[in-house]
């Protein structure tokens, strides 16, 4: 699909399809508004009439509107006015979006972008616009021998701005939703694959495919001899019982100043999670085939970041492995020392996130990064603290934190933050090594695998984002969805925006 951004009348519009919004009850928008005046007040008579109300996930398909250039006119409801705030824009587009699909209109002039919405300017509104577009035409259907029926789906998507002056912002906004909506894509693409594709080999080679796509980023893949080499015990000891081979994939991009400190991004690669001889209880195991959505969305904000050509260095790495029971698997009890050289004892196999991601986290130091954020799919007990709409965030760094919460608001890919207390940490006192790697008890679950890594990441600004209730739908809407790929782009868009401003300081 291709966006361009446009100003000028509704009327004038010659297109398959013109798109506007009603407000409840029977409010025609401004520009709807606009173009009703011009073609005779046909709208209002229809919606006095009582053709359409305006309630959200309403909408009219109308043809032969009198004097109007376009073919057709999709209204689409928007709700009360004075109730569109961001969640609510949101859903208008998703409706928006699925109505339009179902036209068979090539192109589109779409005039949504003219809601009011509570603390948005129209830079967001534009992005939205373009990820739920995006989001509606997702399907993952590549390896069912019969495709659902092809749909004519729309090609040309214009987006109105409200005058001249505000085509190079609206440009602009274009870009970033692009950039967004493909690293999304990237990232569902690679959690919904099934777990026999989808291995630490493939995903080692997806992330060489990304390089070999754009130049600017280089990919560097750790075998496990070198990894034995290095002292990667813990990772190691996840990977003992699987026949396949784990990596650890190093992807760096480097646009910024050569000088300037790396932003590294750490993702939980688990291509299955089985609980290796903690064997996890057998009802929707299939679903651990998106214990590697850490890793598929630190591959798809790369993706978004080499796309926007953001001038900034930053790092992807990927600790991927499978977690398998087998007769080399580790044993709960094993103790092993993890590269920084702290030794654990394996209370329970089925908290491997942990293990690899520390070992990842210690390899991050010799980049001496500006700031490292995790992200992981690590615990069952965020889903419970938290449910599955905010990622649970942990950091040791309070400007990191606020940075990460300022970039979801900005996307709508929230966060909610739990603490990190010294208080937690002797619950993972063990007698016989340094620590061991589950608490006695569940409490606090999420918490204290944010404890565990928080050991691993002292010499850095560290944040940690549990993705366990974020990164996939379950039940009928079975899918991954792509997050937190927009939060992490716009942390990055917002570091490059903050570099620039210190130079314009530092020029004057
Ligand atoms: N990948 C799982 C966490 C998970 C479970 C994510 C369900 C999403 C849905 C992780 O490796 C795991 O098994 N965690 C254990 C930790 C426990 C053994 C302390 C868990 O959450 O049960
Ligand atoms: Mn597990
Ligand atoms: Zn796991």
């Amino acid at each position: 699909m291709e966006f361009t951004v446009k100003s000028g009348n509704p009327e004038k519009q010659r297109t398959a399809c013109l798109v506007l919004g009603v407000y409840e009850s029977r409010r025609l928008t401004p520009a709807a508004e606009q173009f009703d005046t011009a073609c005779g007040g046909y709208l209002g008579t229809l919606l006095r009439r009582g053709d359409l109300e305006g309630k959200v996930g309403q909408s009219l398909l109308l043809f032969n509107v009198p004097e109007a250039l376009c073919e057709r006119v999709l209204l689409v409801g928007c709700g009360r006015e004075r109730e569109v705030d961001s969640r609510r824009f949101r859903q208008i587009m998703h409706h928006a979006a699925s109505a339009l699909n179902e036209t068979g209109a090539a192109d589109a002039v779409i005039y949504l972008t003219d809601l009011a919405v509570k603390g948005r300017e129209l830079n967001w509104k534009i992005r939205q616009l373009v990820e739920a577009f995006e989001e509606s035409r997702y399907r993952s259907d590549a390896l069912k021998s019969k495709k659902d029926a092809p749909r004519r789906l729309p090609r040309r998507i214009i987006l109105s701005v409200p005058g001249r002056r505000e085509l190079p912002d609206g440009e602009q906004a274009v870009r970033e939703g692009v950039a967004i909506a493909a690293g999304v894509k990237l990232t569902k693409d690679l959690g919904n694959l099934p777990p026999n594709l989808c291995t630490p080999a493939d995903l080692a080679e997806q992330a060489q495919a990304l390089a070999q796509e754009f130049p600017a980023l280089q990919v560097e893949v750790l075998e496990e001899a070198e990894m034995e080499r290095l002292g990667m015990g813990a990772l190691l000891a996840v990977t003992r019982g699987s026949a396949q081979p784990a990596k650890l994939i190093r992807l760096a991009y480097r646009q910024g100043p050569a000088a300037a400190k790396p932003y590294v991004l750490v993702g939980k690669g688990v291509t299955f999670d089985t609980g290796g001889i903690s064997l996890k209880p057998g009802e929707g195991m299939d679903e651990m085939k998106y214990d590697m959505c850490g890793a598929a969305s630190v591959l798809g904000t790369l993706r978004a970041c080499a796309e926007l050509k953001l001038p900034l260095n930053v790092v992807g790495l990927i600790p991927a492995v499978e977690n398998m029971p087998g007769g080399r698997a580790s044993r709960p009890g094993d103790i092993v020392t993890s590269l920084s050289g702290q030794t654990i004892e394996i209370l329970n196999t089925d908290a491997e996130g942990r293990l690899i991601l520390c070992d990842a986290l210690t390899y991050a130091e010799r980049d001496e990064p500006a700031a490292v954020i995790d992200i992981a799919t690590l615990t069952g007990a965020c889903i419970i603290a938290l449910g599955r709409h905010p990622h649970g965030l942990f950091s040791n760094h309070p400007p990191l934190a606020h940075a990460l919460q300022a970039a979801a608001h900005t996307a709508h890919d929230l966060v909610w933050e739990l603490p990190l207390w010294d208080d937690y940490q002797e619950g993972l006192d063990s007698n016989f090594a340094d620590m061991a790697n589950v608490a006695g008890n569940r409490d606090g679950g999420a918490i204290m695998a944010a404890c565990f890594l928080s050991r691993f990441a002292k010499k850095f600004h560290w944040a940690h984002l549990d993705i366990a209730g974020t990164a996939w739908k379950t039940g009928k809407a079975k899918g991954a969805t792509g997050r937190p790929v927009p939060l992490l782009t716009q942390y990055l868009l917002d570091r490059a925006a903050e570099a620039e401003r210190e130079d314009g300081r530092a020029a004057r």
